[in-house]
Order: C-alpha cells, then sequence, then structure tokens
C-alpha cells in the first residue's frame, strides 16, 4: 500500500456485497466477553443461557484422517428416538444457528420475507439480512405473546412474500412458552404459503410445550432444536433442524458437505444415550428449582419492577427508573459475573436477563443483589 491510498477503501471494502456494509454483526454472548480474558479470575458466565454443568465426556480414538459421515448414522439415530421422529425428519446442524441460516438460504430469494416477532432470539434478523431477505416485524402483545391477527394478516399480504416465519418458544430472551394454539393458528394461516419455524432451544427446560408431534400433521411446520443448553454442550456446536422429509431435504442441497465433525458426533451421540439423558434431566430439574428460587428472590428486590415468568434457564428482570440496567451489569462485572443487558431490544428498557448458574454462583448473585438493595 502507498501512502496516497491510505484513507483509501480497502479491498474488502469495495468488495464487500452491499447488503453487509452497514449489518452490525450478532453480538454473541462470548464476542462481548471473551473466555480467554478472565483466565486469571475465575468468572461466572451468566450471560449466554448455558448450562453452568459439565456433562461426563467420553471421545473415543476415531479415524480423523477420514471424512465423517454427511449425516452420522448413529447420532441421528438417537436424536430421533429421543425426538420421537422417524430418522429421515432430522437434519444434525452445526448448532440451531446453522438450521436459522440455512432455513433462510434454502427457501428464501433476494426480497423475500421472513417475518419474526420481537422481542426475540436476535440470529433470524441477522441471518435474514445476511442472506438480503426482508424482516417483517410484529412485535410481541405486551404479555410477549404472539400478535396472532397481525402475523396472519402480514403472511396474508401477497406482496410481503413472506416464506419463513420465526417463533421461539420458549421465546429468548422473554421466557414464556408461546400457546399452542396461538401457534397452530399461525401455522394454519401459513399453510401452503409459508414455513413456520418454532425454535425449541429451551424445550427441555418445559418439554411438555413441544409441539414436535405437529410436524407429522402439517408440512409447513419446522422445529429447531439444540445441545446447546439442557445438555450442556454449547461448546460442541451440536443442533437439529426437525421437519417432514421434503424440507429436509431441500435442506440437505445447502448444508455444507460434512457439517458434524467427528468427535462431535461422538460426544453428541453420547449425550443422548440413557445415562446422557438421565444426567440433562437431573440438571434441568436442578436448574428450574435454582430459577424458580431465584424468581421468589427477585420479586423482593424494590428496585425491581416485574420479575417475568420463565420456563427455561434463564430470567428477564425489568428495572424501576432508580436503577439502570448498566449499573447492574456493572456492580455484576466487578464481582467477575457477567449478566446480558437486554435494553436495547424493542419493549425491553431496562432490562437484564439472567441465566441460571449453579448453586453457589446463583447464591453469590443472590447476595450482590442484596448488597444493592441495601445502598438503596
Ligand atoms: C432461541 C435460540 N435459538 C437458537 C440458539 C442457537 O443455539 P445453538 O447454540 O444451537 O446454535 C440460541 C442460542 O442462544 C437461542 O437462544
Amino acid at each position: 500500500m502507498t501512502d496516497s491510498n491510505v484513507n483509501a477503501p480497502s479491498l474488502a471494502e469495495q468488495l464487500i456485497r452491499n447488503n453487509l456494509k452497514a449489518l452490525k454483526p450478532y453480538e454473541s454472548a462470548r464476542r462481548l466477553f471473551k473466555m480467554s480474558d478472565s483466565s486469571e479470575v475465575e468468572t461466572a458466565w451468566l450471560n449466554a443461557n448455558e448450562n453452568p454443568y459439565l456433562p461426563d465426556i467420553k471421545i473415543n480414538p476415531a479415524l480423523y484422517n477420514r471424512y465423517p459421515d454427511f449425516q452420522p448414522e448413529p447420532l441421528i439415530n438417537a436424536y430421533a428416538k429421543y425426538a420421537k421422529v422417524t430418522n429421515q425428519q432430522v437434519l444434525a446442524t452445526r448448532g440451531a444457528d446453522e438450521g436459522i441460516e440455512l432455513l433462510i438460504r434454502t427457501f428464501c430469494e433476494t426480497n423475500d420475507s421472513v417475518l419474526i416477532c420481537p422481542p426475540t432470539y436476535g440470529m433470524y434478523a441477522i441471518s435474514s439480512e445476511t442472506n438480503q431477505a426482508n424482516i417483517i416485524k410484529v412485535n410481541a402483545l405486551d404479555d410477549f405473546q404472539l400478535n396472532v391477527d397481525e402475523v396472519v394478516k402480514q403472511i396474508n399480504e401477497v406482496s410481503n412474500k413472506v416464506k419463513i416465519v420465526f417463533v421461539c418458544s420458549p421465546n429468548n430472551p422473554t421466557g414464556q412458552i408461546i400457546k399452542r394454539d396461538d401457534l397452530i393458528a399461525v401455522i394454519e394461516a401459513a399453510q401452503g404459503k409459508a414455513i413456520v419455524v418454532a425454535d425449541e432451544a429451551y424445550i427441555e427446560f418445559c418439554l411438555e410445550a413441544s409441539v414436535i408431534e405437529l410436524i407429522n400433521q402439517y408440512d409447513n411446520l419446522v422445529v429447531l432444536r439444540t445441545l446447546s443448553k439442557a445438555f450442556g454442550l454449547a461448546g460442541l456446536r451440536c443442533g437439529f433442524t426437525l421437519s417432514n422429509t421434503d424440507i429436509i431435504d431441500a435442506l440437505k442441497k445447502v448444508i455444507a458437505p460434512y457439517p458434524v465433525p467427528a468427535p462431535v458426533a461422538q460426544i453428541a451421540t453420547n449425550s443422548l444415550s440413557n445415562d446422557g439423558l438421565v444426567w440433562m434431566l437431573d440438571k434441568v430439574s436442578q436448574l428450574n428449582s435454582l430459577r424458580d428460587d431465584f424468581i421468589e428472590f427477585a420479586k423482593t428486590l424494590s428496585f425491581v419492577e416485574s420479575v417475568y415468568p420463565s420456563q427455561t434457564n434463564f430470567v428477564l428482570l425489568k428495572l424501576k427508573q432508580n436503577m439502570t440496567s448498566q449499573q447492574v451489569m456493572d456492580t455484576f462485572s466487578k464481582q467477575h459475573i457477567l449478566l446480558r443487558d437486554q435494553s436495547k431490544q424493542v419493549m425491553l428498557g431496562s432490562t437484564v436477563r439472567v441465566s441460571i448458574g449453579n448453586t453457589e454462583q446463583m447464591a453469590q448473585v443472590q447476595q450482590i443483589f442484596s448488597e444493592v438493595e441495601q445502598t438503596l
């Protein structure tokens, strides 16, 4: 590079797709705070809705010199059995995030629309933007349930070209299950027009709320799942897209040639064994009870306006005017506990999301909140 072109746009800036120029990438919890930055002090990571417990991981010596199978059969069999679907209805992906991306890449042409219901998980919008799909936002109602009438209206508006509707249930970051009848109303309205994706990343914390059996009834329903939450394997990057074989086969045209690394397949399959499932269910019951305790505690805090009900491993708190979300974040980060500020999301001004940690971490969280209370 010569001095004269120091201020000229870089080659990347010249060549990058237009729609990506202004795009702000998703601020994942780990982009905001890296694990490698916290090596000297023990940090409580309560900002990414992970499981604080680590499953017992065994890796057999594998043929790492060989490419793995496209969809490793032991893994697909194990997940199909767990989810009570057929093998042909399962696609293993690199996290549920890859499922989101694949659905958009497979079904949306430029300027087709993706309908989302904020406040909700941020990657639906980011993946839509990176793939040049329009985003139609139908904000949730005050109780964070679906605005069914408006969603149906937007789907029916032909010029919108809605191809995919994302519904997160239970919803991140608000924590509640979407009413089954509302979801069914949207699926029925979208029949013959659009795919409805029920993102069940947190469903193990309220398994009875799953709509998985409806994939046999509705050909436009897709369910997303992950091992990142209840199964305690966020670092593994393994998720599942569940739907009828036509949709799964369409996604298989687009997915990478070897989407599931061999060690990932082994560990994931192990987590779905009988022992693995017993471990997961035990941790879910511990985390659910720690969550309920935390909710009861948080309701006693004078600076908390609302503690939203949660069927997940996180709790969203709305603060009163005498406390900002930044103050809470700062107070906790000084004590090496990371929470997640959700205040930038529509309808969520002055909110902080607390992922449920282990017993000691939750005791520390309560202690710090109590200290804050005493300073008021
Ligand atoms: C609602 C929701 N869907 C999907 C994901 C992505 O999960 P994965 O780790 O499997 O990519 C997350 C992660 O936080 C999430 O909250």
